[in-house]
């Protein structure tokens, strides 16, 4: 059920919906884009509670009810010249930015999560669809140490002892994300790329890549223009386009 609406005007238009309880914001906004394709761009499903959120590579993105942010937004730029995977490192920027004005420093891990002290407070899962790209952000801010997740985590209250509005912090979260993604669609990558590198911290440093059954050893050479990891093997530096990172 529905339960608020508002308009926040600025040049991307960000129109917000509130749900008390969304299986996956994602997928609701994939499945409305179905039946309502003129969904305009900005539109933004936020779920105060997520009953089957959804991770990358089909794994669950677990947040409790009421503390956490869990949206998606719909964004619908003129043209997607750029590769979509990269739009979810220059979502990453945005939000390591806002949670440095908050008082957090975080890193940045290929290909889309944003971390401090090595625990994840923020995941990103963008999706294509037919009519523009879903870009579904999860980010812990009330959650405490209580609370159980299946890899080290942590939240904005774990880091600074301090409980946060949800709603707030939304809305300061969409400045940064209008900011990064108007960067991301004048120039792809590249045009983040400084950024990008500047906040990942296992760069030039050996690194291993695990994707399913296979493992790769090398040292992290850096990031191609659509936003692929370059890996430094004894044979070259090659380009790797999924898998998780850690440092070895
Ligand atoms: C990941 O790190 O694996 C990505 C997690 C993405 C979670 C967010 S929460 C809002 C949106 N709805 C979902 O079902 N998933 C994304």
């Amino acid at each position: 059920m529905l339960i608020k609406e508002n308009r926040l005007q600025k040049r991307m238009n960000f129109k917000l919906q509130w749900y008390e309880r969304l299986p996956s914001t994602n997928v609701f906004l994939k499945e409305r884009l179905v039946l309502e394709p003129e969904l305009e761009s900005g539109t933004v499903i936020v779920a105060r509670e997520q009953t089957a959120g959804k991770g990358r590579r089909d794994r669950e993105w677990i947040s409790s009810a009421n503390e956490n942010l869990t949206f998606s937004l719909l964004y619908k730029p003129d043209s997607i010249p750029w590769s979509i995977p990269s739009v979810s490192m220059a979502v990453a920027i945005a939000v390591a930015e806002l949670l440095s004005l908050e008082g957090i420093e975080a890193d940045l891990k290929w290909p889309n999560d944003v971390l401090v002290r090595g625990k994840k407070i923020c995941g990103i899962l963008s999706e294509g669809a037919s009519e523009g790209i879903i870009i579904g952000i999860g980010l812990n801010v009330n959650m405490d140490e209580t609370e159980q997740i299946d890899q080290p985590a942590t939240s904005m209250l774990i880091e600074t002892g301090e409980r946060r509005d949800v709603d707030a912090l939304l809305k300061k979260l969409l400045i940064h994300l209008e900011i990064w993604l108007t960067q991301w669609q004048q120039g792809g990558f590249p045009q983040v790329r400084k950024v990008w590198e500047a906040n990942v911290p296992n760069l030039g440093k050996m690194v291993s890549v695990r994707d399913g059954d296979s493992q790769r050893q090398g040292i992290l050479f850096g990031f191609g223009d659509s936003g692929e990891l370059l890996l430094e093997e004894e044979g070259g530096v090659s380009a790797i386009w999924a898998g998780d990172v850690s440092t070895s």
